[in-house]
């Protein structure tokens, strides 16, 4: 792939992929005002930009593989997240005082280390026929097995505040 068309790949990626996020969290903003069909519009349309974002992460290099080296990859990156990255934006907000920042990175930290745990889980028993539901803690990002806890052991949100993966 030429130097800048895979830049641009890398570019547009990353862009299409705050907008899906970003459309996808007006929707529920617009949903609380009672416009429900402004919700609808912004939902499809995070749904249209995070078509864009996978058709771009396909046409990257080695970005997707087999699924066995996905969920290698995918538990590296939380891993990095855990002791590298959200350390630092911790260390950070905690300098500048920036406290609901902090608490959003503290939280997020110890969350990427159960997804981390997870994936591990996944790689062990990938060819295992067990089922598992899973529910997401739409506070934190905190993922529950089998099924969501009285409160969340991260965050503390009320059960009622996850959400089972379907
Ligand atoms: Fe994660
Ligand atoms: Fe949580």
């Amino acid at each position: 792939m030429p130097e800048k068309t895979e830049k641009n790949l890398a570019y547009a990626f990353a862009g299409e992929s705050k907008a899906s996020v970003r459309n996808e969290a007006f929707a529920k903003k617009a949903d609380s005002e009672g416009y429900t069909q402004v919700a609808r519009l912004f939902r499809a349309i995070s749904g249209a930009e995070s078509v864009h974002a996978r058709r771009y992460l396909l046409l990257m290099r080695g970005k997707i593989g087999s699924t066995e080296e996905n969920i290698e990859r995918a538990f590296q990156n939380e891993i990095k997240a855990n002791v590298e990255e959200y350390p630092k934006l911790i260390k950070e907000a905690s300098d500048e005082g920036k406290e609901r920042v902090l608490k959003a990175f503290s939280q997020s930290r110890d969350v990427e280390n159960r997804h981390a745990e997870l994936y591990k889980k996944a790689m062990n028993d990938m060819l295992a026929d067990r089922e598992t539901d899973y529910y997401v803690c739409q506070v934190c990002g905190y993922v529950s097995e089998d099924e969501a806890p009285d409160h969340c052991p991260v965050c503390g949100a009320v059960k009622g505040k996850f959400k089972l993966v379907t």
